[in-house]
């Protein structure tokens, strides 16, 4: 029986990837903001709320596929854009977009990967989405924009909560950067994790690649941390949906809504889909649980456009949730951060597949079949769900 055999829950594999991943990136991946508020409350507000259980329906024949954003899913996930996900294993983009593919969900490379567009678009055969960090140069963006369309990406995720950096303790603490300074710590560090040494020995996938080589002065990779965090553009604004959207050419997914007043700004400004997201926890320290807050934004933009969510989803259970809630899917951030770090590409196509068994099975015992007809009825009303026709 195999270490990822053993793993039979989402807590599973992240207890798997404390054991192999260097400290500075598994931590990098188990933080949130200051107190660490929000990313608890992400996770503990699923435990709110409570299914309503129904019996004696013909539960043969169940499906939980759908479609994101025109795009049919075998279930209503996509990956998350997670930076640095080529830090938790060798080459982890790349690894994690094949499992996704295989699974039949979207992938998401974030602007701040490891593995670059062009090294995912090689090593997949599927069309990915891109996710977009807004800089001051605004002649990269447009590369940036004319490389994902070149990659044949799907969708660009506009992330619009990360203009300025919430500070996480733990990165400072230790000093995390890619490629990892050679400190004693470190090297120490490493003989602890062999596996994940020897991953790193045989990639030269080691810094952020979609900026490596692509802007001017930033050939020397250890400043290219401090150029990156000092260039996002801090004048970021609703009325930059429209020329992205005009570059790209495809859909543009808003990420990072918390509040219904920004959901209808994105909408009226030509957002085809928006992520209802408080970027893991990782930003405003404070801010409420997404999942508290998906409901008065369903009301609000429900009707016009896709409302998708993320934040705290380790289970079946807590995806069923957020459909219930009204959200048309979810993305998966931590959930496959810990999949990369346990198994690479298993650890993913692992994480995927108890994800989809719990969906199924969860599924039955509401007395549902077919993920399209989860709603409200399926949930309880309580203080978090007070939302209109429950
Ligand atoms: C380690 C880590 C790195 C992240 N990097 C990015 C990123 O580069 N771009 C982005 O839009 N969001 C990023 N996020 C936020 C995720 O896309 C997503 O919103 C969040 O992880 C969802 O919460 P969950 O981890 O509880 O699923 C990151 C999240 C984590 C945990």
């Amino acid at each position: 029986m195999g270490e990822l055999d053993r793993v039979l829950t989402i807590e599973d594999m992240k207890a798997l990837a404390k054991r192999k991943v260097p400290k500075q990136f598994f931590d990098y991946v188990d933080s949130g903001a200051w107190t660490e508020g929000t990313y608890r409350a992400n996770e503990d507000d699923f435990r709110k709320i409570s299914f309503r259980q129904r019996v004696a329906v013909d539960m043969d024949n169940r499906s939980i596929a759908s479609t994101i954003v025109g795009h049919p899913v075998a279930m209503p996930v996509a990956t998350a854009p997670v930076g640095f996900l080529g830090m938790q294993s060798a080459d982890g983009e790349i690894k994690a977009a094949r499992a996704a593919e295989k699974f039949g969900v979207p992938f998401t490379l974030s602007t701040m990967s490891i593995c670059s567009i062009e090294d995912v678009a090689e090593n997949t055969s599927k069309p990915f989405w891109f996710q977009l960090y807004v800089m001051r140069d605004r002649d990269f963006v447009n590369r940036l924009i004319d490389r994902a369309k070149a990659a044949r990406c799907s969708a660009l995720v506009l992330t619009m909560d990360l203009q300025i950096l919430g500070q996480r303790h733990k990165d400072l603490r230790n000093g995390m950067s890619a490629p990892p300074k050679f400190t004693p710590k470190f090297v120490f560090e490493m003989m602890r994790k062999p596996g994940w040494a020897m991953g790193m020995l045989g990639t030269n996938r080691h810094t952020f690649r979609n900026i490596a080589g692509h802007v001017d002065g930033a050939g020397d990779l250890s400043k290219l941390a401090a150029w990156t965090s000092s260039q996002f553009d801090p004048t970021l604004n609703w009325r930059d949906i429209a020329w992205i959207k005009e570059r790209f050419g495809g859909p543009v997914i808003v990420k990072g809504i918390l509040d219904p007043d920004d959901a209808r700004q994105a909408v009226q400004h030509g957002a085809d889909a928006i992520v209802v997201s408080n970027h893991g926890g990782r930003q405003l320290d404070g801010a409420p649980s997404t999942i508290r807050v998906l409901p008065e934004i369903v009301d609000a933009v429900g009707s016009q456009t896709e409302v998708l969510m993320d934040g705290g989803i380790r289970s079946g259970q807590d995806l069923l949730k957020a459909i219930a809630l009204g959200a048309k899917g979810t993305l998966l951030g931590r959930t496959i951060a810990f999949g990369v770090g346990a198994g690479g590409e298993a650890g993913v196509a692992r994480a995927l597949e108890i994800l989809r068994k719990e969906t199924d099975i969860t599924l039955a015992l509401l007395g549902e079949r077919d993920i399209h007809n989860v709603g409200p009825h399926n949930i309880y009303a309580n203080e978090l769900v007070k939302r209109q026709g429950y």
